[in-house]
């Protein structure tokens, strides 16, 4: 991996604007601006502009949750990825499970919005993972495979270097139960295989695959130490700086 681990805040539908802010300004109070390791925050839409600022200045990075695949027009309630880089954004969260499950998005849309994020130059960062019945059935690897296949469907060879993989067991989101080191551990494995196979081995190896799934300070360690973890995308432990900034600061 020539690429530095990333660390993600995935702040879902949570904090005020000032609140954020203020976060901001403790984060790197506490973790300063790592130069071994990349930090990321995802805010409500609303936030990233009172972000973009401060988030510049500490050296992190600015993703918003989600985008339309289109640059325009009558799509009421939604954001296009042009909107999305004029307040600072250089990644988008796409196909988080809580947007396929509780809102119904499809692998294809999700497929559809990846490749226009490429197309501006912008990282995804795509979201795969099983839910509890499927990885009961033994379809752990099918779901993923399908909603590799779909999601990176239209995605150029040459581009692909910009991709991010989040790979968060539904079961794992919110729960408190994490997938164990070696669940994780191969699933990324698998992930990082098929990427190996669709895209070439050698751009593979630098595609940085992250955890998500009840990441807390007390288990970042364990599951940064394994080979095809490459960082983390942290839900409700990112909403709390002493716990975000330890698993910044994983070791
Ligand atoms: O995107 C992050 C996420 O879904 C995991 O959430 O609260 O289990 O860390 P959480």
């Amino acid at each position: 991996m020539t690429q530095k681990p990333l660390m993600a805040a995935n702040w879902k539908m949570h904090l005020s604007i000032r609140e954020a802010v203020n976060f901001v300004a403790r984060l790197h109070e506490a973790v300063g601006t790592p130069d071994d390791r990349e930090v990321l925050i995802a805010p409500p839409f609303t936030h990233l502009w009172a972000l973009r600022e401060a988030m510049g200045a500490a050296g992190y990075s600015l993703a918003a949750q989600n985008c339309h695949w289109e640059e325009k027009g009558a799509f009421t309630g939604e954001i296009s990825l042009p909107m999305l880089q004029e307040v600072g954004c250089t990644y988008v969260i796409l196909g988080h499970s809580e947007r396929r499950h509780i809102f119904g998005e499809s692998d294809e849309w999700v497929g559809l919005k990846t490749a226009a994020a490429f197309a501006h130059g912008m990282s995804p960062i795509l979201c795969v993972g099983e839910k509890l019945e499927e990885r009961e059935a033994g379809r752990t690897e099918a779901v993923l495979l399908r909603q590799l296949e779909t999601g990176l469907a239209r995605v150029p060879s040459e581009r692909i270097e910009k991709l991010v993989v989040a790979y968060e067991p539904v079961w794992a989101i919110g729960t408190g139960k994490t997938a164990s080191p070696e669940q994780a551990q191969e699933a990324h494995a698998f992930i990082r295989g098929w990427l190996a196979e669709r895209f070439q081995k050698e751009i593979a190896k630098n595609i940085r695959i992250l955890y998500g799934g009840s990441v807390k300070p007390d288990n970042v360690d364990a599951l940064m130490a394994q080979p095809d973890i490459d960082g983390a995308l942290v839900g409700g432990a990112s909403l709390d700086v002493a716990s975000f900034g330890r698993i910044v600061r994983f070791q």
